[in-house]
């Protein structure tokens, strides 16, 4: 229900930063947070592609039929869809799990279906966490160590100790590569975790990204600079579960022939960071102004959350693209939307060149194709 999911808000940064770069030399080893992984790199036709999903609400009501039969949908779509778009690397960006229906004993083993299908495919991924992923009987945290222990593929990671506050401890950059790594990195992919929902007394946990990532974001930043050079060099994607407060006020002035995509979901309290009745309007600017001020070519930031919104549209006072995700998951609150993924596809690993994103829903068929670039929503 739509209602509970208002409630809990999680404030889930997931800021993986996937950083594109092309040069051997300088971006080999020396900021190299994945040793023992496989190098993530455009490939040799200089494409890269991520598919997007969000959003999965595995777990529900296990003591009914329903709740059972929604997860195999969703592995079925996950079946489906990624073998067909073969992507380069997915982002799993929140509400993984619905933890206010699950057991303290066995809550993490629902990590091991959500990840069944990737690893399967042997596809590359990194998650960020969502309201629904801190309950009761169930932390984002043990959800990050149970993907860690059974996704061989899995690059999320947590960020230093204290980074994130207490419930939001998913805070990490992933870097992509250019094929013939010649010179200086060229681009990041953020993801970030944004704690909200509850703790396990059932207290309400802030749902917005908490003050230290600002700060982490820019000792990050600092590193790669002078690990790789300057950060104009580096492209960018970042995701985080619950859009950023800014975006409550971008869904006045869509245009939808030139923003397409589902615009079904209102935004009113806790539908986006910072705006329940536990907050205060600009908790989550702190998060957003290093963001946006200290990453470069960030193409586009990505939240899923409110199941019923597709759209992309441009926050002018940073002059960064805000996009929602594509609702994934049969779990979770739905009206009839349907089920899919956004893909997001790099051309070139150019840090400037502009990625095209799209819908495709689970049968096949695509729409709100648009690419991200200077142009869009001005
Ligand atoms: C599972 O998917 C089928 C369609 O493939 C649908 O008819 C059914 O309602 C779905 N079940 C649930 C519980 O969402
Ligand atoms: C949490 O887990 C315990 C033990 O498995 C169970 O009794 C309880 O109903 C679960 N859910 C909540 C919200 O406490
Ligand atoms: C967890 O345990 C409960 C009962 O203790 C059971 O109903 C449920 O199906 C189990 N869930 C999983 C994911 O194994």
């Amino acid at each position: 229900m739509k209602s509970s999911c208002l409630m809990n808000r999680l404030v889930l940064f997931i800021s993986a930063f996937v950083v594109l770069c092309n040069g051997t030399p300088v971006c080999r080893g020396v900021l190299d947070p994945y040793p023992n992984k496989p190098k993530l790199t455009f490939r040799d036709d200089g494409t890269f592609k991520i598919t997007l999903l969000s959003d999965l609400h595995f777990g529900e009501n296990p003591w009914d039929d329903w709740g059972p039969e929604q997860d195999a949908n969703s592995t079925k779509l996950m079946r489906t869809v990624l073998p067909d778009e073969n992507p380069d690397f997915a982002v799993i960006n929140g509400d993984l799990i619905t933890g206010e229906n699950t057991f303290r004993g066995n809550s993490t083993s629902l990590i091991d279906e959500i990840v069944g299908p990737l690893n399967e495919l042997k596809i590359t991924f990194a998650s960020s966490h969502g309201n629904h992923d801190n309950q009761v009987n169930i932390t984002h945290l043990e959800e990050i160590l149970r993907e860690q222990a059974v996704a061989p593929l899995s690059y999320t990671r947590t960020a230093p100790p204290g980074v994130g506050g207490e419930h939001g401890p998913g805070n990490y950059w992933v870097p992509v590569k250019s094929p013939l790594c010649v010179r200086s990195p060229q681009g990041q992919d953020h993801a970030k975790d944004l704690p909200g929902g509850v703790d396990q007394n059932g207290d309400a946990i802030p749902d917005w990204v908490d003050e230290s990532v600002a700060k982490w974001i820019k000792i990050e930043t600092q590193r790669m600079n002078a690990a790789w050079g300057p950060s104009e060099k580096r492209g960018a994607l970042a995701f985080v579960h619950i859009p950023p407060h800014v975006v409550q006020d971008l869904r006045g002035g869509l245009d939808s022939a030139k923003e397409p995509g589902l615009n079904a979901d209102e935004l009113g309290a806790g539908s986006s960071q910072a705006s329940g009745s536990d907050s205060v309007f600009g908790n989550d600017q702190p998060f957003w102004d290093a963001l946006t001020e200290n990453v470069p070519n960030l193409h586009a930031v990505f939240s899923g959350h409110d199941h019923g919104n597709e759209w992309c549209s441009r926050d002018n006072s940073k002059d960064v693209i805000f996009c929602f995700s594509k609702h994934t998951g049969y779990g979770g609150y739905d009206h009839g939307w349907g089920h899919g993924v956004r893909n997001i596809v790099f051309s070139s690993p150019s840090p400037t060149t502009a990625p095209e994103t799209w819908i495709r829903m689970e049968a096949g068929d695509v729409h709100a194709r648009i690419t991200l670039d200077e142009n869009y929503g001005r």
